[in-house]
């Protein structure tokens, strides 16, 4: 499908929020998430024409870098990870982007190591930054970005607020703070992490960041089903059977066991990416497009989940791990209990599924599952609407169960896009079968921007839509944080639907795995249309 080119277009209000110039001050600066999603974004933005021009880059991290060190570190990570593979563009490219990096040593845990942070923020002192260009202004704005492990953010915020670089003291433009997930391990510890940060900082300046938010085909989510009158009206009970909510990975968990087997894929994906989604798809149109109105009517969907007893909960719910089995490429995958740093007799899960409601006036009773799982057959995430069959009259009363319900797929990743599917004659036969409209963004657009691109740029704007506020994420955490209670009292070999946790082998085809852990939803779907 294409979209012709004399099709009406609307470029939507960009002035209200546009990036300003800041200090852009980028703490862990020699670790993974710097090099290779932050400087990369920064880097394609830059290339793109999108960055203010007076934007500077301060890189701030333990190790011993000249700036020109630091540059030069990055410069090969920018590349290797930048949109644009084109040589010649890199060469001028890089040299005049370079120019506006700079490095500042810093151990996070020790206050006198601010110090050359203090002289930079409160005193525009120029002698900070090693090879500043004379013509060169420090801008007021400050941005902090924590790429740094969770346990660190209340430690910078305390240090930076004690030397009166936090947002709430009184200096011209504006501070704020970019942290990364996990936010928190519960509603408990997030909640005294907000609680530490607010000491300093302001809650509209904490910008937490859920990188799915920043996916193109997550944002449309609200262009979708509010700048169109079709789908509307069939949004809701009346219409919709059940929603799937699918984040599909192949890969294991990799060299990330430190940090996973404290987690699993509950805390890991559900209490975040997919609980985001779920937002989006239910929540009623907001008053305006303000930041704040999205976010109160993603704040009223978590209020509407039920208070699910540790049975139902249970009930609700499945879990997995993987064993050992081999992934796409044919290479063997490891029994998630001999992957690295992971504890022998781990029950943490690496697939979770939790099927349940939103009790609001629009969805109430229609079940909503929210399904992810490392080392499957595939890789896609996806939103699917099932909407309710026919009456049992004329086709449906022949067909039966072998006509397929209408359903509408958001595709967040890969081939970005929505798929409307119903059915249809088919040719030449006396017959009928499901067809697919497909809309593919790869079709129709050639900018494409990562998702860290669209974060930055709105952090650097003031525009909080795609970051979650503090009551959004203690909300979620309560559903996850009931789930985590429910599995932690229940034996790890019970049945699925106990609480059990199933294991399975790596590389196994979601479809098999929803059928192996009994997925409440899939079960009803076996015994109606005898699937697997
Ligand atoms: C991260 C999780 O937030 O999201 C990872 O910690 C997961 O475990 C990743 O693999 C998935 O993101 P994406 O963009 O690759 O779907």
């Amino acid at each position: 499908m294409n979209i012709a080119t004399d099709m009406p277009y609307c470029r939507l209000d960009a002035t209200r929020f546009s990036p300003q110039p800041a200090l852009f001050i980028v703490f862990g600066a020699s670790g993974d998430l710097a090099n290779r999603k932050i400087f990369p974004a920064l880097y394609d933005l830059y290339l793109e024409k999108q960055l203010p021009d007076e934007l500077l880059m301060v890189g701030a991290a333990r190790r011993n870098f000249s700036t020109e060190e630091f540059r030069e570190m990055l410069r090969a990570s920018c590349l290797a990870h930048s949109r644009h593979q084109d040589e010649a563009l890199h060469t001028d490219a890089w040299h005049a982007f370079s120019q506006r990096i700079f490095y500042i040593q810093n151990d996070v845990t020790d206050p006198q190591s601010y110090e050359p942070i203090r002289r930079l923020v409160g005193e525009q002192d120029r002698s900070v930054l090693e090879g500043l260009d004379s013509h060169i202004a420090i801008p007021h704005n400050i941005l902090y970005y924590l790429a740094v492990t969770p346990e660190f953010f209340p430690v910078i915020s305390e240090n930076l607020g004690r030397m009166g670089c936090g947002s709430n003291a009184s200096a011209p433009g504006w501070r704020r703070l970019v942290v990364e997930k996990p936010y928190g391990k519960d509603q408990r510890s997030a909640a005294s992490l907000t609680e530490a940060l607010h000491k300093w900082f302001e809650e509209r300046d904490i910008y937490r960041i859920d990188h799915y938010l920043g996916k193109e085909a997550v944002q449309n989510l609200l262009h979708f089903r509010f700048a169109n009158t079709i789908f509307e009206p069939v949004w809701n009970r009346n219409y919709i059977d059940r929603i799937e909510i699918t984040v599909a990975e192949q890969e294991g968990i990799g060299t990330r066991g430190g940090y996973y087997d404290g987690f699993g894929a509950a805390r890991d994906m559900l209490q975040n990416h997919l609980t985001q989604l779920l937002c989006l798809t239910v929540m009623e149109p907001p008053a305006t497009l303000s930041p704040e109105h999205i976010r109160d009517e993603k704040v009223k969907i978590l209020r509407a989940i039920p208070d699910y007893s540790p049975q139902e909960i249970l009930a609700r719910a499945r879990r997995g791990q993987y064993a050992v089995g081999t992934n796409v490429r044919g290479e063997l995958v490891p029994d998630y209990l001999n992957e690295a740093k992971v504890r022998p007799d781990s029950t943490t899960e690496t697939f979770a599924s939790l099927t349940l409601s939103v009790e609001n006036w629009r969805f109430s009773g229609v079940p909503i599952t929210l399904r992810t799982g490392k080392a499957l057959a595939e890789k896609y995430s996806e939103i699917v609407l099932y909407f309710k069959r026919p009456p049992s009259a004329l086709f449906a009363a022949q067909c039966g169960d072998l006509l397929a319900p209408n359903s509408l797929t958001v595709r967040i990743q890969p081939d970005e896009g929505i798929w409307l599917s119903f059915n249809a004659k088919v040719p030449g036969e006396p017959a009928i079968r499901a067809n697919n409209l497909r809309f593919s963004y790869r079709e129709v657009a050639d900018y494409f921007p990562e998702a860290y691109e669209r974060l930055i740029l709105d952090a650097l704007s003031g525009d909080s839509t795609l970051f979650i506020r503090a009551d959004e994420s203690e909300l979620a955490w309560q559903v996850i944080d009931k789930l985590e209670a429910a599995w932690a009292s229940s034996d790890p070999k019970a049945a699925p639907e106990s609480g059990g946790l199933l294991k399975y082998q790596a590389g196994i085809s979601l479809r098999n795995l929803i059928a192996q852990v009994r997925e409440p939803v899939l079960r009803e779907l076996v015994l109606r249309e005898g699937l697997v």
